[in-house]
């Protein structure tokens, strides 16, 4: 049995489909609370409704499963979470209950950038996992991605409909790497199912595009529309003074600027050399993805 751990997340709903389309038995861990968690999980899934906030959550969750994938976060949560509380203090309760409960390899989810002394608490917290794992005795594999590629085309494209623009934070001119849901659903596929990846940190990004070159896809997929710019001195304003009244305001303008820096960007093809059998998906792809 395998659990995914924020299995009805983007990523997770993908993972967990394509696993039991492959006839693996599968286990959904997840809270229904930013998401829907149905009653029943197709054929092959089982679903169990927990928060990584409780040990006995996360213990009844792990009984009986050999490998586990975090695919947890609480970056996105406007409520409920956030960095700190999931991604780092749960994927820290989930270890300690996968390796009491004879669980045997684990896959951490993670983000390019991840550091002790990165600008933003996001990727300090998945670094403090990332290193809690390696220590944990677990065989363990690290997936490093970039930037949810369909996270940000749907997030960029939302006003569109209603108000007939897409939104780009900063100058959108700096280089971001990002990663499509199903190259990192097809790579951590084949981590769980390929020894050679386990004791591993792979950093996965799918392609490199300025926002304004993901803007500009959108708007000729929606024939035609505008772009609207929150810009640089609005987002340093924003990612501190939005702290009391919505973190998450604050998360997302703080991780905008570093976007505007160019941390965000690094060469992944090196690494996609390594795995010529994992899709590499385009831009276009992302503007109409697999429901
Ligand atoms: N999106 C990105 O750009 C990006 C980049 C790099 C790395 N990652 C990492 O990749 C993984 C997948 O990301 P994603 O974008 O697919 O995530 P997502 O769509 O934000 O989904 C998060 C999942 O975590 C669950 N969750 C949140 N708090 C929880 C808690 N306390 N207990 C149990 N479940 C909880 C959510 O369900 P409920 O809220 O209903 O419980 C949901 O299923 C995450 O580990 C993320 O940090 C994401």
């Amino acid at each position: 049995m395998i659990l995914v751990v924020g299995g009805t997340g983007r990523l997770g709903v993908r993972l967990t489909s394509d696993l039991a389309a492959a006839g693996q038995p599968v286990r959904v861990m997840a809270r229904g609370h930013s998401q829907p968690l149905p009653e029943q999980g197709p054929d092959g899934v089982e679903i169990v409704r927990g928060n990584l906030s409780s040990m006995s959550d996360c213990k009844l969750a792990v009984d009986g499963c050999e490998q586990v994938v975090f695919a947890a976060s609480g970056f996105g949560l406007r409520r409920g979470g956030t960095p700190r509380s999931v991604d780092r203090d749960g994927a820290l309760r989930l270890l300690e209950t996968a390796k009491s409960g004879g669980v045997e390899h684990l896959v951490m989810m993670s983000m390019h950038g991840a550091a002790a002394d990165a600008p933003l608490e996001f990727l300090r917290m998945k670094f403090a996992a990332e290193e809690a794992l390696k220590s944990s005795g677990l065989a363990w594999t690290t997936i490093r991605m970039g930037a949810n590629l369909e996270q940000f085309v749907a997030s960029m494209s939302q006003p569109l409909k209603t108000k007939g623009y897409v939104l780009v934070f900063g100058s959108g001119s700096t280089p971001v790497t990002f990663t499509s849901t199903a190259d990192a659903a097809a790579l951590v596929g084949r981590a769980l199912s390929d020894q050679a990846l386990r004791g591993r940190t792979v950093e996965w990004g799918s392609g490199t595009h300025s926002l304004n070159a993901v803007a500009a896809a959108i708007l000729r997929h929606a024939g035609g529309g505008s772009i609207k710019r929150i810009p640089v001195p609005a987002l340093h304003v924003m990612s501190v003074g939005a702290r009391p009244f919505s973190p998450f305001m604050a998360r997302m303008a703080a991780a905008a600027l570093w976007m505007e820096s160019g941390a965000a960007a690094f060469d992944s093809v090196a690494q996609r050399r390594a795995f010529p059998d994992i899709p590499v998906s385009g831009l276009e792809e992302s503007l109409d993805p697999r429901p």
